[in-house]
């Protein structure tokens, strides 16, 4: 026993010594530290419990985010134990550090620097708050709670809650190559579309005839309720997909994917309407400027603009945005509707956009 004793605690010098190694021999070696004083040693039998309630979490850009995460001894032990606590992330793919935290010292990494903390909101907490929320956040996040042999981990995906709109430019409807897809979306204050958004936007009842761009370079198109025009009604309702497409011959229209609602988006009261011009300005005397198309579905979306006025926007378009369907405010269900791209002389109401920072 003696011999096994002055094994361990050299054993545990040379880990601790060694800086982040995994100490995994079968014991303990905090029971030892705090032993009874009879030699005796714990042979390891208190399991570590690591949960997440939430394991899909979705959030708006630019706001704050909470991961779930907490562990738990099984049995629950007398004394509280010094564990290591790690998140990783992989939003670009390859998962890194993320913030290590031991006892109330920790420590966050890269991107996260200065917007990462744990909540710890009850012992056992660990939960990643993310404050505030960037655009490249997105992905999966591993929770691990490391207690000198033992770690055990839970996986959290955190994605964008955001809408996913097809968008049309002044120049027509399938004028694009897949680069300037692209850019229409960012200059409409959004991007590409994923296949993960598109198929959260079909589920949330997107149905488009028309195959769109998405970021992986893929022609697709939701389908709600199945048609002869739009594929034909053999096929179930979902995601269509043409596949991967060539991105400098083909040109379709883009879905966009926008969630940022960073600022305000309103129907401006203004005594007279406006051309294209005179709308810009009116905006800008506001103290706002004219809404991309991006700002004007994310308000829709996100904050219920409902509103029964077509006013322009910054690409040159006229839309409205109807949560609640009525009559004489177009069809019968909720959405962004367009009147497409007018003669900029004519004469309508202006959406404006304020930024809140
Ligand atoms: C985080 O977001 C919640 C709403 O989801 C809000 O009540 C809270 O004040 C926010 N906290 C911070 C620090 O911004
Ligand atoms: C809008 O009206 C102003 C006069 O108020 C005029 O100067 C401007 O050229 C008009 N813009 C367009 C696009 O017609």
């Amino acid at each position: 026993m003696r011999i096994l004793r002055h094994l361990l605690v050299l054993l545990m010098h040379l880990v601790l010594g060694s800086g982040d190694q995994r100490f995994s021999n079968g014991y303990y070696y905090q029971d030892i530290i705090n032993g009874n004083g009879n030699g005796e040693i714990y042979f390891h039998k208190i399991r570590l419990h690591v949960e997440s309630p939430e394991t899909l979490v979705s959030a708006v850009q630019g706001s704050n985010v909470t991961l779930p995460c907490h562990y738990r001894y099984e049995p629950a032990l007398s004394e509280p134990r010094l564990t290591r606590v790690k998140w990783f992330g992989n939003p670009y793919g390859r998962e890194r550090d993320v913030m290590v935290a031991i006892g109330t010292r920790h420590r966050s990494y890269g991107d996260f620097k200065g917007r990462v903390r744990l909540r710890r909101s009850a012992p056992g907490d660990v939960s990643l708050v993310i404050n505030p929320l960037q655009s490249d956040d997105t992905g999966r996040y591993r929770c691990e709670i490391i207690d000198g042999l033992e770690d055990e981990s839970v996986t959290v995906h955190l994605k964008f809650r955001g809408v996913v709109f097809p968008y049309h430019s002044s120049r027509g409807r399938y004028l694009m190559t897949f680069h300037e897809a692209k850019e229409a979306c960012e200059k409409q204050d959004a991007q590409l579309a994923t296949f993960e958004q598109l198929y959260a936007s079909w589920e949330e009842g997107l149905d488009w005839c028309n195959a769109g761009w998405l970021i992986d370079g893929t022609a697709q198109y939701p389908i709600v309720v199945p048609r002869e025009a739009c594929g034909g009604t053999d096929l179930a309702p979902g995601v269509r997909s043409y596949g991967a497409r060539n991105k400098s011959l083909d040109r379709l229209m883009p879905f966009c994917f926008t969630s940022s609602i960073k600022g305000e988006v309103y129907f401006l009261q203004h005594p007279i309407k406006l051309n294209f011009t005179e709308a810009a300005e009116a905006c800008q005397n506001d103290g706002g400027r004219i809404a991309k198309v991006g700002q004007l579905y994310a308000a829709w979306r996100f904050v219920g603009l409902d509103q029964c006025d077509a006013g322009w926007l910054a690409d040159g378009s006229v839309r409205y945005p109807i949560i609640q369907p009525r009559m004489n405010c177009g069809a019968s269900e909720p959405g962004v509707r367009s009147f497409g791209f007018p003669p900029k002389h004519l004469k309508h109401g202006v959406y404006c956009y304020k930024a809140h920072w």
